[in-house]
């Protein structure tokens, strides 16, 4: 290798070659720097380097004594890093290059020869992927705290009735618990799909170098297994270029915030007086600074803003990627910034949410006398006379005819005497009783799926086998 000026790497005007005859402007090197951002991803360039380093000494690519050299710089690398003594240079771009220069000044020459073969095309899609590939672990550690802590809420309220609701009107009751667990359905699903994604995150771009590979006999496969990877990605220039990876996590990402922003405003409904249904523990809202008596949900509130800001960074990375010509080019820098957004921002509201599911304290009477007020036995009254003969159709109007009725004595259904009853059809009898009433209304719906609180609590031992 031929002699180059120690300070090459320091004086990134000259790190690329002696082509260049002016140095970067400051505007420029602002402008196009990463390191005050990328800087996060140091654990997993260090991981790919070392894989790199390895790999390199045993197919005798760089002697076992270079290995040694740079092996012992990088373990120092990261402690600096680690302890924050790190001096982390605009001048050197960004992460890669930061950390190679320290390298170098520590190992020397064995520094300068663990670029061989590796391009940081390569080396920042390896290292988004390791880095990404963990986040992901994290994140579904997550999402099974907060549906254990759903399940725990659903448990504690499997009996008690709620009025379920299609078009926000009373529809039929259902029970708390299996409202809940229509949440943890959800959030099952969005950690099916992160698994899924991981699978494709999870592959070695390292190899691909600039775009065409490289023609030093690396073992890929082996770099791949020393990383924990499921493989190695199959085209050079798929790999240095592809960012799907990246876009299929916010895409995830911005499902489960969706789910966490659709039961957030059920919480900020259910927690105003006109609903009254929940109260949130006070260690979870905050008050106001000129009304005395205010308790607001912000977390809900903030987490349901929150998920705008996740779903723009999917639309900003999927932006990025339109009309990007193969292979790679500067844009994909500007993966990092929505992408680690994303992750802090949905980690942060699972915990919370997960913490908050705790904090819910679920009124009974305030729900079951909501259910009350809408009629919501009508469906049931219907079914009985079904199966007293009737076609559901017929029993449909004649059900309409008894709670117009009802509603012009102001009460419900359960609370209309025999004799009236009988005048909408005389099938009716005193049992009629046991399927207006709430309670039998949700004891009756006692089907795979449904709310009767037998059902609701086999769901739950379900989830938690599923959940272990
Ligand atoms: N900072 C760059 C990024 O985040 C690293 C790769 C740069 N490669 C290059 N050829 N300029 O994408």
């Amino acid at each position: 290798m031929s002699k180059t000026p120690k300070n090459q790497l320091d004086r990134k005007s000259q790190a690329w070659s002696a082509l260049f005859s002016e140095p970067m402007s400051d505007l420029v090197k602002r402008y196009t720097a990463s390191v005050f951002f990328d800087k996060r991803l140091w654990r997993a360039d260090i991981a790919g380097s070392l894989a790199h380093a390895d790999m390199l000494a045993k197919q005798g690519i760089i002697s076992t004594q270079d290995h040694a050299a740079i092996e012992k710089g990088l373990a120092q690398v990261a402690q600096e890093i680690d302890s924050g003594k790190f001096e982390w240079k605009l001048d050197l771009e960004d992460v890669h290059l930061n950390i190679e220069a320290r390298l170098t000044q520590l190992a020397g020459d064995a520094g300068k020869r663990l670029h061989t073969g590796r391009s940081r095309n390569d080396q920042v899609a390896t290292d988004v992927r390791l880095w990404l590939r963990d986040e992901i672990d994290l994140i579904l550690a997550l999402l099974g705290d907060l549906q254990r802590a759903l399940l725990g809420l659903a448990e504690r309220n499997a009996d008690v009735i709620m009025p379920g609701f299609t078009h926000l009107q009373v529809a039929q009751p259902v029970s708390f618990g299996h409202h809940m667990l229509a949440y943890v359905e959800m959030f099952g699903r969005d950690a099916e799909r992160m698994t899924d994604v991981r699978r494709r995150v999870n592959r070695l771009p390292l190899g691909a170098a600039a775009l065409a590979g490289t023609s030093y006999p690396l073992d890929r496969e082996q770099v791949a297994g020393a990383l924990g990877m499921e493989g190695v990605c199959q085209n050079s220039i798929d790999a240095v270029s592809d960012r799907d990876f990246a876009i299929e996590f916010a895409a995830a990402a911005s499902l489960a915030m969706i789910h966490i922003s659709r039961l957030s405003e059920e919480l900020v409904l259910w927690m105003s007086q006109s609903f009254g249904f929940i109260d949130i523990a006070d260690r979870f809202c905050t008050g106001s600074s000129i009304m005395p008596q205010k308790k607001n949900p912000d977390v809900p509130e903030l987490a349901r803003g929150k998920t705008g800001r996740v779903v723009g960074h999917l639309m900003g990375l999927i932006t990025l990627m339109k009309g990007q010509p193969l292979a790679y080019n500067k844009d994909n820098q500007e993966d990092k910034e929505p992408l680690f957004d994303t992750v802090d921002t949905l980690k942060d509201t699972l915990r919370i949410f997960a913490e908050m599911a705790e904090g819910i304290t679920v009124r009974a009477d305030a729900m079951e006398k909501a259910a009350l007020r809408g009629y919501a036995t009508a469906t049931d009254l219907a079914d009985y006379l079904v199966k007293k003969g009737l076609a559901f159709r017929d029993a449909h109007e004649t059900v309409a005819h008894a709670v117009k009725a009802a509603m012009s004595h102001q009460v419900d259904l359960s609370e209309l005497p025999l004799a009236v009853l009988k005048q909408f059809n005389s099938v009716i009898e005193k049992d009629v009783y046991d399927v207006l009433s709430l309670r039998g209304s949700l004891d009756a719906r006692d089907i795979l799926g449904g709310t009767a609180p037998a059902q609701v609590r086999s769901q739950i031992a379900r989830h938690r086998a599923r959940l272990g």
